[in-house]
């Protein structure tokens, strides 16, 4: 019975306007996509990790970051797909064929370098119970819902509204089951996270699990100032 971690790195991170993919940019010393791989690493929680990234990173990806830092858990480094929610579904592919006693498995955004061993366990805890849960916060800006023209047309109320972050965490058949049929009835519009395609797919309640601010993506240039 194992615990995988999917580590996303296929993007090509459109809106940091770097030469370099923003997961391979430089932060603290090495290369960003390394701060969460050394979390799941080190984690006694997570027992194989499947990176994702782009055709033509895999040899470097392969041996300047898995073999470089001795990330000794990466099973596989597989090709990504268009959209995130192709190189998830590239990813849980993998892992029916080639980790057949995967139990649950933890979708993350290899842009959010700032996951904590804490997180992963809490997470953990709460999908032996739910079978699906999110690291989230609540948010603390109002938010409104805009036309095409921008302008508002209403605003749901704040209490209601928290932030998704990852990892993302499910039973291994569920959100693979629902990924497949996704793709195969071409229903991927509009999907930026793991717990839609289960929402859009089966109407599955997914838990929310209290995240910390300090988890966040790194998306655009101030985000790493
Ligand atoms: N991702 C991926 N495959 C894609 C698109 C995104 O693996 N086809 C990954 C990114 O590498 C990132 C995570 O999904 O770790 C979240 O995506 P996002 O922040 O949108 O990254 P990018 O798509 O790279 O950035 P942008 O949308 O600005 O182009
Ligand atoms: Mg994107």
């Amino acid at each position: 019975m194992k615990n995988v971690a999917v580590v996303l790195a296929a993007g090509k991170g459109s809106r940091m306007k770097s030469d370099i993919p923003k997961q391979f940019m430089e932060l603290d010393g090495k290369p960003l996509v390394c701060h969460c791989l050394e979390v799941f690493q080190q984690s006694s929680h997570i027992d194989d990790i499947v990176v994702v990234t782009g055709e033509e990173q895999i040899s470097y990806v392969k041996e300047e970051i898995c073999d470089a830092f001795g990330y000794g858990k990466v099973r596989a480094v597989v090709a990504g797909g268009k959209e995130r929610c192709h190189s998830v579904n590239n990813a849980l592919q993998y892992i029916s064929e080639q980790i057949p006693d995967c139990v649950y498995v933890f979708i993350h955004d290899g842009a959010r370098p700032f996951l904590t061993e804490e997180l992963v366990g809490r997470l953990c805890i709460s999908v032996q119970e739910e079978g699906a849960c999110i690291a989230a916060v609540p948010v603390k800006d109002t938010i409104k819902v805009a036309d095409a023209e921008g302008h508002i047309q209403n605003t749901p109320a704040r209490t209601t509204l928290w932030a998704a972050q990852t990892p993302q965490v499910f039973s291994f058949p569920l959100i693979r089951n629902a990924y497949a049929r996704m793709i195969q009835e071409d229903r991927t519009e509009n999907i930026t996270d793991d717990a839609q395609v289960l929402e859009r797919m089966e109407g599955y309640p997914v838990k929310l699990v209290e995240g910390s601010y300090g988890n966040r993506k790194i998306t655009t240039p101030e985000d790493i100032q």
